[in-house]
Formats: C-alpha cells, structure tokens, sequence
C-alpha cells in the first residue's frame, strides 16, 4: 500500500500549553486533527468554564490561518471544585470532560486530588449531568513501586468507581499495562480508553538503555514488552472501547535534557505517521481509521468528521527539534526515519 487515505482523526488527549509554546506546537496538531480534548493541567490549572472558555479563546487565536480545528476543553478536578461548576459544565457548549489527577501524579498535578472517596460527591455529580470523567490512573504512594501504579490504581481505586458509579462515563486514560487492557475490555459500556503513540511504539528498554533517554520519560512510565504487546493487540483489535489520545505534551528541551526532567513526549509533529507505523509493524493498517476517527468520536456522542487525510509511503527524517531557542521542542523520534508522510 502507497496511499492511505482516512476520516479526519480526532485527538483525544493532549496537552497544547499556553504563550509561545501553544503557537509553536498548535500548528503540528491542526494540520491533521480536526477536534482534540484539551488536557487543563496549566499553572494554574483550569478549574473553572470561565478559566477554560478563556483559554479556549487563546487557543483559537492560535489556530493557523485556513486551517478548521476545535479544541474541546477539559476541567481540572479538585476536592474543591463546587457542584455548581459542575452544572455550568454541563450546561457549557464548550466543556466536553472533567479530568482527575492523583495529587502528585504528573506534571503540574499538586492541585490534584489526594482522597478519592472524598470526591464521591462530585463523582456523583458528573453522572448525574453526563459528563466523562477523564482519569490519569496511577497512585502516588511512595512504596509503589512506579511501574505498578496503574495496575495497583485499577485494583484500590477504578474498581471501586465504576461500581459506585455505574452510569459514569470514563476514558482511562493513556493505557500502559496488560492489566489495563483487561479492566477496560471487562468493564461496562461507560468505560473506554485512549493509547499513546509512545506505549505503542516503544518498552521501558528506551528509556534505560545504553544511557538515560529524557525523550522517551513520561508518565505512565514505558512499561516492559508484554504491556506494549497487548496494547498494541488493544489498538488494533477494532474494539471501539479504544481509541487516539497522543498525550503530547511539550516541555522544553533544556526541561528534560537536566537532572530532573520533566514527564511527557512530544508527539504532535508526527502523530498520525506514528500510529500508522504502529499499526503496519502490527498488519492492522486496515484498524487504524476506526482507532483514529471513529470511536472517540462515537464514545463522546459527537459527530465523525466527514471530511479526509491522506498518509503516502514515504520516507523522512524527523527534526532533531522544533521551536526558536526559547521555545525548543524536541519531539519523540528525532533524527529518525518515518515511513509515512502526511500529505
Ligand atoms: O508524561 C506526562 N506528561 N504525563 C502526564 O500525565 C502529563 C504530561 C504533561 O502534562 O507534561
Ligand atoms: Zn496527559
């Protein structure tokens, strides 16, 4: 196959920033995505439908001319998030989702929540007016080890949730076990998942091998093969309970390339050429159109979007980083080859 042409893809999970990071990065996320969830963890976080339409409004000013994208926004969960925000939420033509953090979990998570039976409230809240509760799925507690923290979340937490909560719409998000893969499949019709480009790509020997590699450092950390292997059989099994969230999320270079780098990869420079990769190592190019442009779509109750991208076989080089000196950006796989070229 030379040509691949699909539905426009939506993303469901990502994280544009705000200043000169969001025009330096917005761009690579317009050019082949027509809508994306838009991850609310700023400094400060975006708690309130005013805070988010305000931020939605920066975002649209930095929207490349001729270029059609609509960014759905997200609030940041606290223990102090009024029920009446919620209501506004719902009420809101623009807030698609709440997103819940462990306090501590992830980059600029301090705000997050640090007792989840004491949100049961607002958790009851959300499903009462209808709204996806989005969840990063990890626990923070220091004698966990690091790569058992979304299964041990699974086990302490997200069970307990979708049992109190039947009629709760959840995206757990950016799936990195096989134990994840399992809980979603079994779980109710309420209940999908996004899969990052990276926890398809790659295993924990990226970040660790012949030296520390920053660029593959993110949260859930890479786990071993096996995990990769039943994502993978995840994406691309055609079960519409999984879908496309990259979870790009920008950080400097001179941010992650330090003694304590941040969390994240960048992936928006190249997202859609690096699921297709993904997807053909798996002889599933066929599965990619339903994972990028339809079930997300489907799970949020908006419509798929009726217009095309298409992908060609061809080889390129990846930059070695995007942005001018202050706003630099080194993406996931820079230097490197991709076989498919967005067109
Ligand atoms: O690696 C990550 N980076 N994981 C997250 O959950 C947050 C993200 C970020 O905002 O940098
Ligand atoms: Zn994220």
């Amino acid at each position: 196959m030379k040509i691949l042409t699909i539905t426009r893809p939506d993303d469901w999970h990502l994280h544009v920033r705000n200043n000169a990071i969001l025009r330096t990065v917005l761009p690579h996320t317009t050019q082949q995505f027509a809508r994306a969830i838009i991850m609310p963890n700023l400094k400060p976080p975006i708690t309130t439908v005013d805070q988010a339409l305000s931020y939605r409004e920066e975002i649209l000013q930095a929207i490349p001319n001729g270029e059609n994208f609509t960014p759905l926004m997200t609030l940041y969960l606290t223990a102090a998030t009024p029920l009446a925000e919620i209501k506004k939420a719902a009420e809101s033509a623009h807030v698609y989702a709440f997103k819940l953090y462990p306090a501590g979990a992830t980059t600029n998570s301090d705000a997050g929540v640090t007792d989840i039976k004491a949100i049961y409230p607002l958790l009851a809240e959300l499903e009462k007016q209808d709204i996806p509760l989005l969840i990063h799925g990890e626990v923070t507690r220091e004698d966990c080890d690091i790569f058992d923290r979304e299964r041990e979340f699974i086990e302490t937490s997200l069970t307990q949730i979708t049992h109190n909560f039947p009629n709760l719409r959840i995206v757990l998000e950016h799936l990195t076990t096989l134990e994840a893969v399992k809980f979603v499949e079994a779980a109710g019709k309420n209940m999908a998942a996004t899969i990052t480009p990276q926890h398809l790509l790659y295993n924990r020997n990226s970040i660790l091998t012949g030296g520390i590699h920053p660029h593959y450092y993110c949260l859930p950390i890479l786990k071993r093969e096996r995990h990769r292997q039943a994502l993978v059989a995840a994406a691309t099994s055609g079960n519409p309970k999984f879908f496309l969230g990259t979870d790009s999320a920008p950080h400097l270079t001179s941010l992650k390339e330090t003694s304590c780098g941040c969390a994240g990869c960048y992936s928006a420079h190249a997202a859609i050429e690096l699921y297709a990769e993904a997807f053909e190592r798996a002889k599933a190019l066929d599965k990619l159109e339903g994972f990028a442009s339809f079930y997300g779509a489907d799970f949020y109750r908006l419509p798929r979007n009726t217009n095309t991208i298409t992908l060609k076989r061809a080889s390129w080089t990846i930059p070695l980083s995007y942005g001018a000196d202050e706003t630099r950006i080194t993406p996931l796989k820079a230097g490197e080859e991709l076989t498919w070229k967005l067109q």
